[in-house]
């Protein structure tokens, strides 16, 4: 089945390198990425062509979505599967249930790795799933493909409580990855266990966009509150050492 992909950024990338041994995959990109993307063995398609498959997969930007979807949600093929992969989940799946046609399927996920954490393979990885608006028959065969082709670890949760759980997993871990990124850490020889794990956060965090951090702190409803609560503790320790 032809899939259609919407976003050749750094996870659309990644992904259409294992979607394109299952079969055709047309690829729209904001900018035009066309050769890329054809030296990729993918089809360059136009915003229409990949709107139009039946499967159709949005790798966008979680603060592009509402714009994307207020221009183009009515000319989605209405019998189609639409599967988001956004790093967070309450907001875009909102807009999916506003925006799509009413008759359109919805999966939800969140592929728990990226090029980096994915770059010996994603076997034994995990993938966060809900499904939307999805009948059961098409869910059991991605669900097969999921685990038994890719091999993925599947985790079905609603779309609240993956966020609430991001807001630690995700949220807390690239803030203080930011933070220990602009002390800069020496790698020091001294280095213990512990300290190699602060180090590491730092080194794995540290490549990914600016536009991501923004999404897992600015578009995750629960961030806010966890970043407050560990600079809060963070001060009340300074100020207990002080005292
Ligand atoms: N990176 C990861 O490890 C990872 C892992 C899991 C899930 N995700 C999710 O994957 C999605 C893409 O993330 P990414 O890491 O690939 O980000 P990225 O490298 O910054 O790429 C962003 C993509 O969004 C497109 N875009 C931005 N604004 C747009 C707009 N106004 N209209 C249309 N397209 C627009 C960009 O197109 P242009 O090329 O035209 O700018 C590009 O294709 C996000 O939802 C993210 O949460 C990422």
């Amino acid at each position: 089945m032809t899939v259609g992909v919407i976003g050749f950024g750094t996870f659309g990338r990644f992904m259409c390198g294992y979607l394109k041994r299952y079969g055709e995959v047309v690829v729209y990109n904001r900018t035009d990425r066309r050769d890329e993307i054809e030296r990729f063995g993918l089809t360059a398609g136009s915003v229409e062509e990949a709107l139009a498959q039946p499967i159709v997969i949005l790798a966008i930007s979680v603060q592009a979505q509402e714009a994307f979807w207020r221009e183009h949600g009515a000319k989605v093929n209405p019998d189609a599967l639409v599967i988001d992969v956004s790093s967070v989940k309450v907001k875009p799946v909102e807009l999916m249930q506003k925006y799509l046609p009413k008759s359109c399927q919805i999966l939800a996920t969140h592929p728990l790795f990226g090029p980096q954490s994915g770059k010996d393979g994603i076997a034994g990885l995990s993938i966060v799933i809900w499904p939307v608006r999805l009948e059961e028959t098409p869910l059991n065969k991605i669900m097969a493909f999921l685990q038994n082709e890719l091999e993925l670890k599947i985790i079905r949760k609603t779309p609240q409580d993956h966020d609430k759980d991001m807001a630690y997993v995700q949220a807390l871990t690239f803030f203080i990855g930011r933070a220990i990124g602009r002390m800069g850490l020496p790698d020091t020889e001294l280095a213990t266990k512990t300290y190699q794990h602060l180090f590491d956060i730092e080194q794995i965090v540290g490549k990914d966009t600016d536009e991501l951090f923004l999404t897992i702190q600015q578009e995750n409803p629960y961030a806010d509150e966890i970043r407050k609560e560990l600079v809060a503790h963070l001060e009340d320790i300074e100020g207990e050492l002080a005292s």
